[in-house]
């Protein structure tokens, strides 16, 4: 969809962009962050030809922006700044409808889209068409910049912090409209933000940039589990995976190698095993490795015929969780179940190892501690 490839920017001297390649897929949102001055903005704006690039190529849909008409591209690219850039002196209506005004729709038409539009963001068309934008709250006058940038149902979408300015409160609320909007409309969004909570909160994938390079660019749970760089996780905040639970897969902590067997060993086997092993349960597989089910040393000694086998007597009904569910996931099913441990296995239901509340309560502590020692 979007494509820039080894794109270089100079103001005079000031090597503002030293060679970035970046691909963006359609329906995507991908979110520029970094440093003050290391060249979002310029990025972004090269995209609708504010700024041409000193060397390199941008394309959009193939084609190279360099050779396309500069007003047509812009039309169909909407854009939202940090200020809002409503003009004062325009009405709501006319600032949303400005664009669908010079693309000459009609009145009736421009009139029903930005009905549609106020409600899209959450404001009542009412109430709000006629006003001016000094007569709106700051959260609300972003809103109209995010109506105005979808006026026109353009395909991409340029935001250069547009929430920035807003109070926290304020801007978690739009945050979360973006989102949603986006999970409808499925626009091709470049979103510039300071704020790495907002990027993980926003963003398909996030790009990392620092002096005018990139330097990651992946999915926010890529950029939290394996930081290509220092300067990345530093960024990010050292174990800020640890804010976002959802990430850490039951697959990150799994014991592998848990003590298993199949279900035609006897109990007398079984018992040998789990005693050198030093556990109490023992996991049954089928020759595929495929969990079929578990047997602890309690239900063992209730039969006294050592010779029964563990197909007799397991418990078949156990409860496992999937590879990708996360940490927390994991955790509701263990306390919801009240069960001690739980069989992790892959999507065709192969056992890949164990989790227990023990090894659970260890990997958190090191947690901890790493950071008491940062903290000294
Ligand atoms: N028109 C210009 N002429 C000269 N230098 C410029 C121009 N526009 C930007 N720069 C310089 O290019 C560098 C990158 O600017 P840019 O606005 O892209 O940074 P940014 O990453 O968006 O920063 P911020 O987070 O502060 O918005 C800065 O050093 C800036 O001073
Ligand atoms: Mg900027």
């Amino acid at each position: 969809m979007i494509k820039l490839q080894n794109v270089k920017k100079y103001f005079k001297n000031n090597k503002v962009l030293k060679g970035v390649d970046l691909e963006i897929n359609k329906g995507e949102l991908v979110v520029l962050i970094g440093p003050s001055g290391c060249g979002k903005t310029t990025t972004l704006k090269m995209l609708n030809k504010l700024i041409k690039p000193t060397s390199g190529k941008i394309l959009i849909n193939g084609e190279d922006i360099g050779k396309k008409d500069t007003i047509d591209l812009r039309r169909n690219i909407g854009y939202v700044i940090q200020q809002t850039g409503l003009f004062p002196h325009m009405t709501v209506g006319d600032n949303i409808g400005l664009i669908p005004f010079l693309k000459k729709w009609t009145e009736d038409k421009i009139k029903t889209r930005t009905f549609e539009l106020l409600e899209l963001v959450g404001m009542n068309p009412e109430e709000y068409i006629d006003r001016y934008p000094n007569e709106l709250s700051g959260g609300q006058q972003q809103r109209i910049g995010v109506a105005r940038a979808f006026a026109t149902n353009p395909e991409i979408i340029l935001m250069d912090e547009p929430f920035s300015a807003l109070d926290p409160i304020t801007r978690n609320q739009l945050q979360d409209e973006l989102f949603n909007l986006q999970q409808k409309l499925k626009k091709t969004i470049v979103f510039v933000t300071h704020d790495m909570d907002e990027a993980l909160k926003l963003g398909d994938r996030i790009c990392i940039m620092k002096d005018g390079v990139i330097l990651q660019y992946d999915t926010p749970e890529e950029l939290l589990k394996n930081p290509a760089h220092g300067f990345v996780e530093e960024f990010i905040g050292k174990n800020r995976i640890w804010n976002q639970p959802e990430f850490i897969k039951a697959e990150d902590i799994v014991i592998e190698n848990p003590v298993k067997t199949i279900g035609n060993r006897t109990i007398l086997q079984a018992t040998e095993i789990m005693q050198q092993r030093h556990v109490d349960s023992i996991l049954i597989v089928d020759r595929d490795n495929k969990l079929d089910g578990i047997a602890t040393l309690k239900d063992i000694r209730k039969n006294r015929d050592k010779k029964v086998t563990l197909n007799d007597i397991m418990e078949k009904d156990v409860v496992s969780v999937n590879k990708d569910d996360s940490i927390v996931d994991v955790l509701k099913v263990m306390n919801e179940k009240q069960v001690g441990y739980i069989p992790v296995v892959d999507n065709s239901q192969k056992l890949i190892g164990l989790i227990t509340r023990s090894s659970l309560i260890s990997v958190l502590s090191e947690q901890f501690l790493e950071e008491e020692e940062v903290a000294v």
